[in-house]
């Protein structure tokens, strides 16, 4: 078989789901997808904190891989109430998600912060997935490009091209997000996607086409194929549409065989 770029398709279950109830969530997956192994797929989980001993334990032999929700800018110190990427580490995250529309919008973080956070974890061996993203009143007033644009380029500042074959990038437009969200249209996705892939070429070079782009907000069973197989999509990152297994294990299916479709 050729070889072919990875499709992402992952999940944060952002605060929802116990131990017990992220567990199960997890050990269904990975049994659901197992036959997936060498497929050019990438999975991955972000669940919260409190469940990522019992999920790395889980997930030990997966291919599936587990993220942190949020992470420190410090190893360790004086910051209670925060997560360091060794402590990621310990338990098995390999992931660290940064930047989230909820973390910036609702709990305040700015792209200082952020570029902070993923200078940080690629110091620690740890993959950022950088969220960027535009709210209304940006794309409504015509500044949607520029606001990726800024968060891109304050929150990747001072990586290296080396470092960058370490990022993925997560594009996920406000407005978008949630149970109150409009996913964006294929075409508007794709066209935000390729910009974001013009800046990481700009700030990469040739390495910066390798980063993976991928896209979020109320992506469903309905949207995912459209979406996935648009220029500048590397992948989804799913919030409620795939917090059942049985229904994100469809939602790869449908979006892997229609990706293989289109690259053959
Ligand atoms: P959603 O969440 O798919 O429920 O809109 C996406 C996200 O917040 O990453």
């Amino acid at each position: 078989m050729k070889h072919l770029p990875k499709l992402y398709l992952g999940t944060n279950t952002k605060m929802y789901k116990t131990i017990a109830d992220t567990s199960l969530f997890i050990s269904r997956l990975d049994s659901l997808t197992k036959d997936l192994n060498d497929a050019p797929l990438q999975l991955f989980v972000i669940p919260s904190f409190t469940t990522l001993f019992a999920a790395g334990e889980l997930l030990k032999r997966s291919h599936i891989r587990l993220g942190g929700q949020n992470v420190c800018w410090e190893d360790e110190g004086e910051f209670t109430g925060e997560i360091s990427p060794l402590m990621l580490k310990e338990v098995g995250a390999a992931i660290a998600e940064i930047g989230h529309s909820e973390r910036r919008h609702v709990l305040g973080e700015t792209d200082f912060q952020e570029n902070m956070k993923v200078l940080c974890v690629l110091r620690n061996g740890i993959t950022p997935l950088l969220c960027v993203g535009e709210t209304l009143k940006e794309k409504e007033y015509g500044h949607a490009d520029e606001a990726l644009r800024t968060q891109l380029k304050i929150g990747l500042h001072g990586v290296s091209p080396d470092e960058a074959s370490k990022l993925w990038v997560a594009y996920e437009p406000v407005w978008a997000i949630g149970v109150n969200g409009k996913p964006a249209t294929k075409e508007y996705a794709s066209e935000k996607h390729l910009m974001i892939k013009h800046t990481l070429y700009e700030l990469f070079g040739e390495a910066g086409y390798d980063i993976p782009v991928l896209y979020g907000g109320s992506v469903n069973l309905e949207n995912a194929e459209e979406l996935t197989v648009m220029p500048g999509i590397d992948g989804l990152f799913i919030g409620r549409a795939a917090w059942d297994a049985h229904r994100f294990n469809r939602i790869i299916r449908t979006v892997l065989s229609s990706y293989l479709e289109n690259v053959d």
